[in-house]
């Protein structure tokens, strides 16, 4: 791992194959991507493109067959990345501080720091009242803010965040959707959201990076500059989110006639 422009995640000509029963199966061709500091990056695309493939790159648990990450350590006391899946994957017999805490058992800290930090990530994310609940007793919405919680006590310089909300009905989805706006204009987090919701992307992000084909590759790169609050769904959302619509819509149309 080099180290790139201060807090930069540089990703070079990654390339990456699974071997299957009929030989190797190529999911990455040749994805170059810088992020930058603070910045909210979107990648969307269809399933089974390499959107998850990309994360976990980067969080160093897949190796590309070719290509480099490289990332700038993290400052003592914090992670490099942390990561959010679809679903909370709590620990039933934890209470919802000690899920958050169980993220800093790997930090070296005494357990009454572990416990404060806890706290405080789970009031950023509003579940300040509910520290002493069961994840039995949480709605699917308070069990992925628990998640979000215990990603953000870990302070990490940058948030990956794997289709997230992607299992939440829509009311509880957006309102979650505002809650990571919110957070992350008060954190300043680097934030790597991956989803196959185009909507979603236009809503939260500076930059959509559209990944397509098969084996997936970056085919457009849309830039947001809509200021927040932004509207859902009308005028300048509604025009972005057609326009990365068709760079999809002409990828796939390309690759199925190539194939
Ligand atoms: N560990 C693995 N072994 C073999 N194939 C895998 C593995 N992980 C992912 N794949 C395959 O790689 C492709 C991309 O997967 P993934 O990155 O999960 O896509 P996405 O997140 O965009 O849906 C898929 O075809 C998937 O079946
Ligand atoms: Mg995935």
């Amino acid at each position: 791992m080099g180290v790139a422009m201060e807090g930069m995640i540089r990703l070079k000509g990654l390339s990456l194959a699974f071997p299957g029963v009929q030989g190797l199966t190529r999911v990455l061709d040749n994805v170059d991507l810088d992020i930058a500091p603070g910045e909210f990056l979107a990648i969307v695309g269809p399933s089974g493109v390499g959107k998850s493939t990309i994360l976990r790159v980067i969080a160093g648990l897949a190796r590309p067959n070719t290509g480099t990450v490289e990332m700038a350590a993290p400052a003592p006391g914090r992670r490099a990345v942390s990561l959010v899946f679809q679903d909370a994957r709590l620990l039933p017999w934890r209470t919802v501080i000690d899920n958050v805490a169980f993220g800093l058992e790997k930090l070296s800290m005494p357990r009454a720091e572990r416990r404060r930090r806890a706290a405080e990530a789970l009031t950023l994310v509003g579940l300040g009242d509910l520290v002493d609940r069961w994840p039995h007793q949480l709605s699917g919405g308070q069990r992925q803010r628990v998640a979000l919680a215990r990603a953000l006590a870990v302070e990490p310089e940058t948030l990956l965040m794997d289709e997230p909300f992607s299992a939440l009905d829509a009311i509880t989805r957006e309102s979650l959707q505002d809650e990571l706006i919110r957070l992350r204009a008060a954190t300043g987090r680097t934030i790597l959201f991956v989803t196959h919701d185009i909507d979603e992307a236009v809503h939260l992000a500076d930059r959509v990076v559209v990944l397509a084909g098969s084996p997936g590759r970056i085919v457009a790169t849309h830039r947001i500059t809509e200021a927040h609050p932004r509207s859902r769904g009308q005028g300048r959302a509604a025009d972005q989110a057609k326009a990365i619509r068709a760079s999809l819509d002409g990828e796939v149309l390309i690759n199925g006639a190539a194939t």
